[in-house]
């Protein structure tokens, strides 16, 4: 219904706002993507559609974004070199520190982006999902700035697992919400954030965390969140005159791994993305949907869903509560399809001695999200030896102190169990 409603415009087509900025023009990647929503949401789309063609690209919008990337924020973020880690590995290691963001992920990037554009829409509520906590901070940190009202959904589950996260939501003025129905994780913040912005969807803009989700919202959120690309490759480029043979980034709904892959879609670099292996594919407790997933509709969009054979979504598990989630973003799906970037998956035991090596090795906590990119790297050192490798270290790991202090226990009595940590 809404895809009549709209021009239809070649697949993958994007418009350069900048040296620096992406806006893409297509409502599908490949087969992936498209609009699978009630009616009543699809005014609102067509809303922010109109928002993401017309006021992000504007000169105004750009400035004040700019701006406050620039002076909020802290951006842009450096590039470093990791020399201990890279003499330990053979590999040489560059790390994008989207953990030196205000708020500590480039979860940021997302929310300051659709808050602006919802106050220029003149929405007074924001809603929002969050599961390792740091896109709810992020949203709540921004609705703080820009003085809107704002409401968090979390899995009552996360809620246990992120608590300094719930802390800092509740302390910048937000309602944080905890969800138990189904896992009790991000999904079934989803599906309630999707609820209520159904009801009050007039008022209230429902700020999504990822690139996921119906049209427009993998295309603006990839938007803001290509700053990352751009910027690694100007740094990289100016300081060694040339681009990185690898790219890593790890796997939830997408966003920082679209964000950086993004700039170098069409260069000769190879883009790995790394999923939530859990306690090993074999166990079925994971969130690895490019092992397992089949093709399905979720949550309004057509990608790969870990699925049962009547299309039952299946619970996933993750050390990480930033890559617990059933389902990626369409733009993987399509790129998983066509090559253009490796997906495969590492163990909750790597991503924590991977967090544990970083630690050691360059003072530098990395969130446990970020962790399965660089343990990635560490379990393929042999293979990737000479190379140069650039990491996007999405978050920060301050969050996630408590489930590292407590894996080695737990994970002698469950294997890595931490649901409940
Ligand atoms: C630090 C960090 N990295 C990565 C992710 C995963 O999300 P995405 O795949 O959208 O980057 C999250 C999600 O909460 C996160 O907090």
């Amino acid at each position: 219904m809404f895809d009549r409603q709209l021009e239809n415009i070649k697949d993958r087509n994007t418009i350069r706002v900048g040296a620096t900025f992406e806006v893409p023009q297509s409502r599908y990647y490949g087969e992936y993507g498209g609009v699978y929503v009630a009616e009543t949401l699809v005014p609102a789309l067509i809303e922010l559609e109109q928002g993401l063609l017309h006021i992000v690209p504007d000169e105004e919008f750009q400035n004040e974004y700019r701006r406050l990337l620039r002076d909020y924020v802290g951006r842009p973020t450096p590039l470093f070199h990791a020399r201990r880690l890279s003499k330990e590995l053979g590999v040489e290691v560059y790390l994008k520190r989207e953990d030196l963001n205000h708020t500590g992920a480039h979860k940021i990037l997302n929310a300051l982006g659709q808050t602006l554009l919802a106050k220029k829409l003149g929405k007074t509520r924001i809603i929002a999902e969050t599961g390792a906590g740091q896109h709810g901070v992020a949203t709540a940190t921004c609705c703080a700035l820009l003085g809107l009202e704002c409401t968090i959904y979390m899995g009552a589950d996360d809620v246990e697992r992120q608590r300094v996260n719930v802390e800092r939501m509740k302390m910048l003025g937000a309602t944080v919400v905890p969800v138990k129905s189904g896992t009790r994780t991000l999904k079934d913040a989803i599906n309630e954030a999707l609820r209520d912005w159904t009801t009050n969807v007039r008022t209230t803009h429902y700020v999504l965390g990822t690139v996921f989700g119906p049209y427009p919202f993998p295309q603006l959120v990839r938007t803001f969140v290509s700053t990352i690309g751009f910027e690694a490759k100007a740094q990289f480029t100016e300081a060694f005159g040339g681009l990185p043979d690898v790219v890593v980034a790890c796997v939830g709904g997408g966003s920082n791994a679209i964000g950086i892959f993004s700039a170098f879609l069409e260069d000769d670099v190879e883009l790995v993305g790394v999923e939530a292996g859990g306690l090993g594919i074999e166990t079925g407790k994971h969130a690895a949907r490019f092992q397992t997933g089949k093709v399905g509709v979720f949550q309004g969009t057509k990608s790969y869903v870990l699925q049962d054979e009547f299309g039952n979504t299946l619970d996933t598990y993750s050390v990480a509560p930033g890559l617990d989630y059933p389902s990626v973003g369409p733009e993987h799906a399509f790129l998983h399809d066509t090559g253009r970037v490796r997906y495969t998956y590492v163990t909750d035991t790597s991503a924590v001695s991977a967090f544990r090596m970083l630690a050691k090795l360059e003072g530098i906590l990395p969130a446990l999200e970020s962790s399965h990119a660089l343990a990635y790297v560490i379990e393929n050192a042999a293979e990737l030896k000479g190379k140069s490798v650039l990491i996007n270290l999405s978050g920060r790991g301050d969050k996630d102190l408590s489930i590292v202090i407590s894996y080695d226990g737990e994970s002698k009595k469950h294997h890595g169990g931490m649901r409940n940590a």
